[in-house]
């Protein structure tokens, strides 16, 4: 298996579409085909993004903002593996990709994911992600966004 890891390309959208698609938390937020897209495209103009690509098929990807997207640091927009690829340390090894750009500017990044999925929360708590806030009922009644932060420390020393 070769296994690579490159900057998205307009030609990876379709795939990393069809992973959003088919996986939670997507499914139960009923994310829009035109949602996901907005939202790649935009990492690709404006923000960062890393595919993972297995004989060119892309098999991973995430979207992150080391700047100008959260106050106080970095913010990983969004991140995914294929179905049939996770638990191979692709996603650890998509973020830390991102924390590396993300700390070359901030002592932080943050991310948000949903209070139903816990696998995701998990996985993040795994690489030393914190909670550290919630939004109630930011995109589903019921439900809220959780704020997680991972740091290097404070950014000054009060004095
Ligand atoms: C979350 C996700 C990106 C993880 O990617 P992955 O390639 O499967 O993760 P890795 O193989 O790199 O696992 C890294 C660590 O997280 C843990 N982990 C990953 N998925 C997990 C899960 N579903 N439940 C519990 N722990 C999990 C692994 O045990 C591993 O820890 P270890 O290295 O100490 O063994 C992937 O499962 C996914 O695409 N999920 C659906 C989309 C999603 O929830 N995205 C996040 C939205 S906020």
């Amino acid at each position: 298996m070769r296994l690579v890891y490159r900057e998205m390309r307009k030609e990876d959208v379709a795939e990393c579409i069809k992973i959003i698609l088919t996986s939670e938390p997507w499914k139960t937020l009923r994310t829009t085909e035109k949602e996901a897209r907005t939202s790649l495209l935009g990492g690709i103009k404006s923000g960062k993004t890393i595919v993972a690509k297995v004989d060119n098929k892309t098999v991973g990807f995430i979207v992150f903002y080391p700047k100008g997207a959260f106050p106080l640091g970095g913010y990983i927009k969004l991140i995914g593996v294929h179905k049939d690829f996770r638990g191979m340390g692709i996603g650890r090894e998509l973020m830390k990709r991102a924390e590396k750009e993300i700390f070359n500017y901030a002592k932080n990044s943050f991310l948000l994911v949903s209070s139903f999925n816990k696998a995701a929360q998990k996985f993040y708590r795994s690489l030393g992600y914190k909670k550290v806030g919630e939004i109630p009922d930011a995109i589903m009644k019921g439900y809220s966004e959780i704020i997680m932060r991972k740091t290097l420390g404070p950014i000054k020393r009060f004095s």
